[in-house]
């Protein structure tokens, strides 16, 4: 995989650099409330303008129908890019159409442009090789080199991640480049213990990264919704608690494997449950109490690992070498549920091992429950893609960057 230093080495002095980036932040009422993966970003970003190349940012936002969509539009994106860059960033309002043009057109060496959402285009996502293949060439008339950067998309076998670069000389950003050597480091000679805590809602999303690191880690602490369909699969009652009842099964069996491998799989203990889902909105206070997690009441949910359980999973954090945590705890949202997601953090704040947070969800949380993230070894921007990379697949936005 070639770097973006051979082609600043190269000089890319006013060149057309397509850096596909992934600025899919979270917005609420059109305000960014996290904008880590623009900042993880600015050093491609800043390089490549520092040289003199005229730089073409693209990227998707959300996942509207392949139509134009005001509500992804990727302006206020565009607009935070300008602020941490410090520096005026153009905003054209198509991807390939006159708008992106004469964005493009317009730049002068060390400037960037934006264009809009690359998913407002249905060949960004067709299934179809030759539909992906023609936007992607519309895509290619817009650049002369092309530079991926968007860690958090390199899973999707999309236009601008796997047909664009195999039309225009390509090279990995410095994003790319770090992501890559860090999930290198949990699955090549990882220092033991290696201890991985998931969470999140839904155990169906995580079913195949557990099955690989059943043969890898040495604890695995589990957490979040899912953990439901785990103490359901045990025999516990789990009240109205989510649950994945199509799931159990294949969580029975994960349970025996973990027994017979010799490998400490950790459920909840205790939990927080409550009557009512809270409202992520006003965050009002809410009615909840502790119960051990095999005494869930049939009228309640479970939304948070309890006191004992955060207490636990603290204690099987401190001593591990390395960490890969993907997933909250619990609705840490709202502020009655976030303890145990908090405790996680905490404890991997304290450790001395290199503690790795997986994208999405769990590295929103580090940051709006106040974490420092240079406390951390490394914060990914990619959810999905550090998951299925942990997983063994290929992934295409990598595979087309090798060649
Ligand atoms: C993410 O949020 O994980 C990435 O931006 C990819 O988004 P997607 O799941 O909509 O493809």
């Amino acid at each position: 995989m070639k770097t973006i230093d051979e082609l600043l080495a190269d000089g890319v002095s006013g060149k057309r650099v397509f850096v596909r980036a992934d600025l899919n932040v979270p917005l609420a009422d059109g305000t960014i409330t996290d904008d880590g993966r623009i900042r993880a970003v600015l050093p491609t970003i800043k390089a490549l303008a520092d040289a003199g190349a005229k730089v073409v940012v693209a990227s998707h936002l959300g996942r509207p129908k392949g139509a134009p969509d005001p509500a992804f539009s990727l302006l206020p994106a565009a607009e935070r890019l300008g602020e941490l860059l410090g520096a005026p960033v153009a905003f054209a309002q198509d991807t390939v159409g006159p708008a992106a043009h004469d964005a493009v057109d317009g730049l002068q060496p060390g400037q960037v442009a934006v264009i809009e959402n690359l998913r407002f285009n249905p060949g960004e996502t067709a299934k179809d090789d030759s539909e992906r293949g023609e936007f992607a060439d519309r895509l290619a008339a817009l650049a002369d080199v092309y530079v991926g950067d968007g860690f958090g998309a390199v899973h999707r076998k999309h236009a601008s991640v796997y047909d664009l670069p195999a039309r225009l000389p390509h090279y990995a950003g410095y994003l790319i480049a770090t992501e890559v050597g860090v999930l290198k480091k949990l699955t090549e000679d990882v220092k033991r213990p290696y201890v991985v805590a998931l969470g999140g809602a839904k155990v169906s999303d995580k079913l195949a990264v557990i099955d690989q690191l059943l043969g890898k880690a040495d604890r695995l602490l589990i957490g979040g919704g899912m953990a439901y369909t785990f103490l359901k699969a045990k025999g516990y009652e789990v009240g109205i608690s989510l649950l994945q009842e199509d799931q159990i099964p294949a969580v029975t069996e994960y349970l025996e494997r973990a027994e017979k491998q010799g490998v400490e799989l950790v459920l909840p203990v205790d939990v927080v449950v409550s009557r009512e889902f809270p409202d992520l909105k006003t965050k009002a206070p809410t009615e909840n109490t502790v119960v051990d997690a095999d005494k869930i009441p049939a009228d309640q949910e479970g939304l948070d690992i309890g006191p004992k359980t955060r207490e636990l999973y603290a204690s099987k954090l401190v001593d591990a070498a390395t960490v890969f945590w993907n997933g909250p705890m619990g609705v840490f949202e709202h502020p009655d549920y976030a303890e145990g997601t908090k405790a996680v953090a905490q404890a991997l704040v304290e450790s001395d091992g290199f503690s790795v947070v997986g994208g999405g969800d769990s590295a929103a949380a580090v940051r709006t429950l106040g974490f420092d993230e240079n406390a951390f070894g490394h914060i990914s921007t990619g959810g999905g893609a550090s998951l299925e990379y942990l997983e063994g697949k290929t992934l295409p936005g990598l595979a087309a960057l090798e060649d």
